[in-house]
């Protein structure tokens, strides 16, 4: 197809706005691409391929991206496709300060704004580390072009005395260790090694958790999230990204809201149950649905968590990394064993529904990945509780926590803030026991701010050197996915918005029941009321991004997005640039 002249209904591609009109804007448009070497020859109708690459040096998680990109053209390019690569924000979960969730929304501005503003006719979003995928996700779905996500791929860790090493889960599992004084290695020796190719996180944290849920939503090419960041397959997988987005381009379809429908987002909760991922998808997953005004409620987390049984024996709730879990049959394979609890007919964006897709998944193995009727657990990985201290809600990732706490009743020891948490956690003289409940407040969407992963509070050295390896703890922070515990995060509202944790004081009974869902604060009503009268109100950011994010982010049951970005229809960009 070509576009010699502005009928836009012989073209209907996107970019012919741009660059068939034979006029003074058409002029501009094509003649300003001249420096990178293309001209009429090359925007002659052909799709033009966006491609969302948020490599960075700051982001080893997504380093792989500036290689890999290359192929995504290359596969644009064999498919008779025009290829863009534009730059966004990078978020490097481990570097970026205050946290990186604190910026997701920003770089769902900027990759939104870039895709809304530029000549595409459909984008591929590379992404990798934490908060990228979903960042790029809610952007993507506020313009609603065809768009296929494409990540970084699971970094390779070394095998250190016997052990593969995790990333994340390694460096908090030696840490408690080093606490403990259980342990005679030094952290150089860790440091060295612990993170030693690109790629994101190898257990399945946020990174390979949002990965996964990529491919149950649709919106990635079935079979490709889990392939390693440095395996060859990848760089294969990438071109295959490459011409299938020029596939969507030319047909117009399907658009991302056509993937993002609720049957979809049953579908990756299911997918995160069986896969015991990471209690950050929720508040992505929860964000993501606001701008597509698909109405998903933290119950339905818990209600789908109920049916699905846990069967992927991967870290940190089982044994694996994930590069046994692809080499198992990756997320086909999950899903296939899930079927009964799937909606077949949801679309992907190869065209074909996710049923047609599973027909090609390998059978599970029993062992990486058990059968549905010989799980790990009967039931998913992350509960929601509410009660009297979580009227809206709270998560606590069972498959990575300790059965005997589920049902405990116990002494809060609050810490009004991380630094005082720091300074007093290894006091000896703490009042604190196992059976305590450690309670960290005024660390939610707009305390923190930005929600850090503070969920999983250390357990006091004197009692790790006792022997005690978990205890109950609750906060209004989240906690990363490589993270594990009895940590009941996301309490909503937060403190600093005036939620009932504001009220807990040291010495207060705090009672979870995994079991009734519930998580209360055994004060009176009176005495909740009295001590009301006394908290000051909370005094956010006044300058620039902070002061922004502060004055619009939701709670955390909400998925934590900007007020101001959720589903609304922006017009096209029909306007000369100028
Ligand atoms: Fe980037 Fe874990 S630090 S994925
Ligand atoms: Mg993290």
């Amino acid at each position: 197809m070509t576009c010699d002249d502005v009928d836009r209904t012989a073209c209907p591609l996107r970019s012919a706005e741009w660059f068939a009109p034979r006029d003074l804007p058409g002029f501009i448009h094509r003649s300003t691409l001249t420096p990178v070497g293309l001209g009429r020859q090359e925007l002659d109708g052909r799709p033009v391929i966006g491609i969302a690459n948020s490599w960075s040096d700051y982001n080893p998680c997504n380093a792989g991206l500036k290689q890999l990109v290359e192929h995504v053209k290359r596969g644009v390019q064999e498919a008779g496709g025009v290829a863009f690569e534009f730059p966004t924000i990078s978020l490097s979960e481990n570097l970026i300060k205050p946290t990186a969730m604190m910026f997701r929304n920003l770089m769902a501005m900027d990759v939104e704004e870039s895709i809304r503003g530029y000549p595409m006719d459909a984008v591929v979003l590379l992404g990798g580390c934490d908060k990228t995928v979903p960042a790029q996700v809610m952007g993507a779905a506020s313009v609603n072009l065809p768009t296929l996500c494409f990540g970084a791929g699971p970094a390779t860790p070394p095998v250190v005395d016997g052990a593969e090493l995790g990333g994340g889960h390694a460096v908090w599992q030696f840490v408690d260790k080093l606490r403990a004084g259980s342990t005679s290695s030094d952290l150089d020796a860790l440091e060295s090694c612990v993170m030693s190719t690109v790629g994101h996180c190898a257990e399945m944290g946020t990174a390979s958790t949002m990965a996964a849920l990529m491919e149950a939503l649709g919106l990635a090419l079935p079979g490709t999230a889990l392939i390693p960041a440095t395996d060859g397959r990848r760089a294969n997988a990438a071109a295959a990204a490459g011409r299938a987005a020029v596939t969507m381009a030319r047909q117009g379809s399907p658009t991302i809201r056509e993937l993002l429908t609720p049957e979809a987002f049953d579908n990756a909760i299911a997918l995160l149950m069986a896969l015991g991922g990471s209690t950050n998808a929720i508040v992505h997953l929860l964000a993501i649905a606001r701008r597509v005004g698909v109405s998903l409620q933290l119950k339905r987390f818990d209600e789908i968590s109920a049916q699905v049984p846990l069967i992927a024996d991967v870290r940190p709730s089982g044994a694996h990394l994930v590069s046994r879990l692809h080499g198992a049959g990756g997320v086909p394979a999950v899903l296939a064993e899930l079927k009964s609890w799937l909606h077949l007919d949801a679309l992907t964006v190869t065209g074909r529904t996710l049923g047609t897709e599973l027909d090609a998944a390998k059978p599970a193995d029993g062992q990486v990945i058990r059968r549905a009727a010989a799980p790990l657990s009967r039931s998913g990985g992350i509960v929601v509780v509410h009660g009297s201290l979580a009227p809206d809600g709270a998560v606590l990732k069972v498959s990575a926590a300790s059965p005997e706490l589920f049902e405990h009743r116990g002494r809060a020891l609050v810490f009004e803030s991380i630094e005082e948490l720091a300074g007093t956690i290894d006091d000896p003289e703490l009042e604190v026991d196992a059976s305590t409940v450690l309670v960290l407040r005024n660390a939610g969407p707009r305390g923190g701010p930005g929600m850090p992963e503070w969920g999983m509070l250390p357990i006091p050295k004197r009692l790790l050197a006792a022997g005690v390896t978990d205890m109950v703890r609750v906060s209004d922070a989240r906690m990363s996915g490589t993270a594990y515990g009895t940590a009941i995060l996301h309490v909503s509202p937060e403190a600093a918005v005036g939620g009932p944790l504001a009220l807990v004081r040291t010495g207060d009974e705090i009672e979870l029941s995994v079991a009734g869902r519930r998580l209360d604060l055994l004060v009176d009503e009176a005495e909740l009321v009295r001590r009301r009268g006394g908290l000051r109100e909370f005094a956010g950011p006044r300058r620039g991004w902070a002061a922004l994010f502060d004055q619009h982010v939701l709670q955390a049951h909400e998925g934590c997005d900007l007020d101001i970005l959720t589903a609304t229809e922006e017009p096209p960009v029909s306007r000369p640039s100028g």
